[in-house]
């Protein structure tokens, strides 16, 4: 790309560069490299050495990086992390034995959060969501997605999208916002399953897309949630109002929701614990990516692992989500999501960082992030570690010393190594 085309607003030297761009190289990688921004974008990267002179003497603002890593800025694909209160209780009673479904059943589980979340005001939702964004953002995080679905009424599902879509003026991270209203049936609607589907097709579903206030609908499709048809009732109409779908898919049982995923070509299924053959086969036709959400996993001492080697066979694309939740995985940190995908999952660790990046990307349908090349938006995060690897290796460390949105940071960790010119 012509380097002079634009004047350059900042560029990076004396860093290491794990592009995830798909090369030969583990993880894209591009060693002592630099990466120059203009108006936001990636203007120019490749070897220090190779820098155009003229680049180099445009540039307004410099960061030498002390020989640090540099990746994508971190993409969490699947959160829901708008919600009020928390469930210790429950997570005492599953280490004594009772089951995640059983407290479902028992009227705990989400609904216990969809009773907190409905009691607390927008700012008392907004105040915690920001604190834990702001913590993930610290971790390396430039874009998440959120979801609803601890409303369950029409007003209460809208203002939890409004709420996370608010987030992101107090964060710095670009959020994206999903549907699901299909989480769990509300108590009001105990014995009228299909009423409670009605309204969610024939009122949230428009309202959301006109409002703007989401890109997709998730639904949860599992025994104890949503059966595969009332699920495709709110996937036909999500296609008809232009919004994605997502599934929560195969969790505890296999339900056929990867197959369902497929057949709405959906961006994304998610957990996949107990998915076919039969519904890999069918997400690598549609070009549906896989979200692994180890975090799940581990909290609820599952027994079954996602088919990762049939998704790799197959090519169908990992990415890797913390599901941050209040019930089965209270994970805040992404790095952890992603250490929890090499133990439990297997992933190595740069299908995992992919998975956090590239793959997760793919499923926002965020064309210009995930990667770093030529054109993409300039979203960073730096790291502190000799090699990629690292950052799936340790457990709770935070080496991450800062991010860059957009080619712009107010990150005081960076304050330091910038320089105006
Ligand atoms: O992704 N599976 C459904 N939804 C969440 C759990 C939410 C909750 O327990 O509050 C999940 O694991
Ligand atoms: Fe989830």
């Amino acid at each position: 790309m012509e380097a002079t085309l634009h004047p350059i607003d900042l560029l990076i030297e004396d860093v290491h560069l794990a592009t995830m761009a798909e090369a030969t190289e583990p993880y894209g990688a591009i060693r002592d490299g630099a990466l120059a921004v203009a108006d936001g974008v990636i203007a120019w990267i490749g070897p220090r050495t190779a820098v155009p002179g003229e680049l180099r003497r445009t540039a307004r603002r410099r960061l030498s990086g002390g020989g640090m890593w540099v990746t994508p800025g971190l993409i969490d694909c699947h959160t829901h992390l708008v919600f009020g209160g928390h469930r210790a209780d429950e997570f005492e009673a599953r280490l004594k034995g009772v089951r995640y479904e059983e407290i479902a059943r028992a009227g705990g589980g989400i609904r216990a959060t969809v009773r907190a979340t409905r009691e607390a005001d927008d700012d008392v939702l907004r105040a915690a969501g920001r604190a834990r964004l702001r913590g993930m953002r610290e971790h390396g995080l430039t874009t998440v997605e959120i979801k609803s679905g601890y409303g369950l009424t029409t007003e209460h599902e809208l203002r939890m999208l409004r709420v996370a879509r608010n987030l992101e003026e107090d964060t710095d991270v670009t959020v994206i916002t999903t549907l699901l209203a299909l989480h769990a049936l509300p108590d009001e609607f105990a014995h009228r399953r299909e009423a409670y589907v009605e309204l969610v097709c024939r009122e949230m579903i428009p309202l959301a897309a006109r409002e703007g206030l989401a890109s997709a609908v998730d639904a949860f499709c599992e025994s104890i949630a949503f059966t595969p048809d009332e699920c495709a009732r709110a996937f036909a109409e999500a296609t008809r109002h232009g919004l994605e779908v997502r599934v929560h898919a195969d969790q505890l049982a296999d339900g056929g929701g990867a197959a369902l995923a497929a057949r709405f070509g959906a961006r994304s299924a998610d957990h996949l614990e107990y998915t076919s053959e039969a519904g890999v086969r069918a997400m690598a036709r549609a070009g549906t990516t896989a979200v692994l959400l180890p975090g799940a996993y581990h909290v609820l001492g599952a027994d079954r692992t996602p088919p990762v080697e049939l998704f790799r066979v197959l090519g169908v694309p990992m990415a890797v989500g913390t599901d941050f939740n209040p019930g089965s995985s209270p994970v805040c940190q992404p790095l952890l999501a992603m250490h929890l995908a090499c133990v439990h999952f297997r992933l190595t660790p740069e299908e995992a960082l992919a998975g956090m990046t590239r793959h997760a990307a793919r499923v926002l349908d965020l064309e210009a992030a995930g990667i770093l090349r030529p054109g993409a938006r300039a979203d960073l995060a730096l790291w502190e570690v000799e090699t990629p690897a690292e950052l799936a290796y340790w457990i709770g460390a935070n080496p991450c010393r800062g991010v860059i949105r957009a080619g712009a940071t107010n990150d005081p960790r960076l304050s330091s190594l910038l320089r105006d010119v």
